[in-house]
């Protein structure tokens, strides 16, 4: 895909599609400028006027809870005014295309777009088809980035472990089907991590991982063993075309996430999940609301990166 699609000619960014592509200058200062925003959800009134008379239009293909409502929630706070179109009950039921839809969204002087669909590269396509004014936020395109989610993964690493050249992360779970471990591991390499290691039964793993850049476990007790950072990921059964596992028990046997086996990595590791988690089958209740659980800290983190993201990709951050 073409990633320079993400530029402007003076290395600014203009939309948000994949990680790749972006170097760690930019990575950090989408971190800084999310920093700035961090405090607002305490203040009073959590708003600031810089994208006030910038129309958003969030158009969620597919279903969401976290990413719709903090992209949502970072526009108000910008002071957008936000439209999330409820695509279930519009025109593409109808069999309107997919452009056709952008087209009239334009029609009404729309600035921004942004995009989750089950197919990879749609905010691409979108993003290469819209008038040259209009910025497109990639918010998940099938198995190929979720690169907000992986901005905001970074923050909420960072504010705990704040040097990323000290950091061993694992990601443990189905890699194979996963857009944020995708935007995760470029992200972690991006920003320098010392390692990134992927945990994960033979037939969740892509062919040929290890050109990712990370290094590859099959067995959680040997793979969390010097860990820092434990990233989970979710079976995406909405995604598997065939049987990949013998049974989701046997799978939590295996790979599940529970107190015992978290004493196996570093005893300061944190625990993250991108959501949504299902307790019993990648992860034990117990882990994901204990003290090491940062879950719902990413959760809160996403409208302050939303935020940034969405400020620069509009050219307005400098004035925050
Ligand atoms: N992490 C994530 O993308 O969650 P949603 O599908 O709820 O947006």
């Amino acid at each position: 895909m073409n990633d320079n699609l993400q530029l402007n000619s003076d290395g600014k960014l203009k939309h948000f599609l994949t990680i790749e592509g972006l170097d760690k200058t930019l990575l950090t200062e989408i971190l800084d400028i999310a920093e700035s925003f961090i405090g607002m959800s305490d203040q009073q009134i959590k708003k600031v006027p810089l994208l006030r008379g910038k129309t958003i239009v969030n158009l969620f293909f597919e279903n969401s809870t976290r990413t719709r409502t903090t992209f949502e929630l970072a526009a108000k706070r910008l002071s957008a005014d936000v439209l999330s179109m409820s695509i279930a009950t519009s025109s593409t039921s109808k069999g309107e295309s997919l452009l056709d839809t952008i087209r009239n969204l334009e029609a009404m002087f729309v600035d921004m777009f942004v995009v989750r669909h089950a197919i990879s590269g749609a905010a691409h396509f979108i993003a290469q088809q819209t008038a040259p004014h209009i910025s497109v936020i990639n918010a998940g395109d099938g198995q190929h980035a979720h690169p907000t989610q992986a901005m905001l993964d970074m923050f909420t690493i960072r504010q705990v472990k704040p040097d990323f050249s000290q950091l061993r992360v694992a990601i443990i779970g189905d890699i194979l089907h996963s857009r944020v471990a995708r935007s995760q591991i470029q992200a972690l390499n991006t920003l320098g991590a010392a390692e990134v290691r992927v945990i994960a039964p033979k037939t969740l793993l892509p062919a040929h991982v290890e050109s990712l850049g990370v290094s590859v476990s099959h067995n959680l007790n040997v793979g969390l063993k010097d860990i820092d950072v434990i990233i989970m990921l979710r079976l995406q059964k909405e995604r598997m075309t065939s049987a990949l596992l013998p049974s989701e028990s046997e799978y939590f046997k295996c790979f599940g996430l529970t107190e015992a086996k978290l004493k196996i990595a570093k005893p300061d590791a944190i625990v993250m999940h991108p959501g949504p988690i299902n307790r019993g089958v990648e992860i034990d209740s117990k882990v994901a609301d204990g003290k090491q659980s940062v879950i719902l800290k990413q959760v809160s983190n996403g409208i302050a990166i939303r935020m940034a993201i969405m400020a620069m990709a509009m050219q307005t951050q400098g004035a925050v």
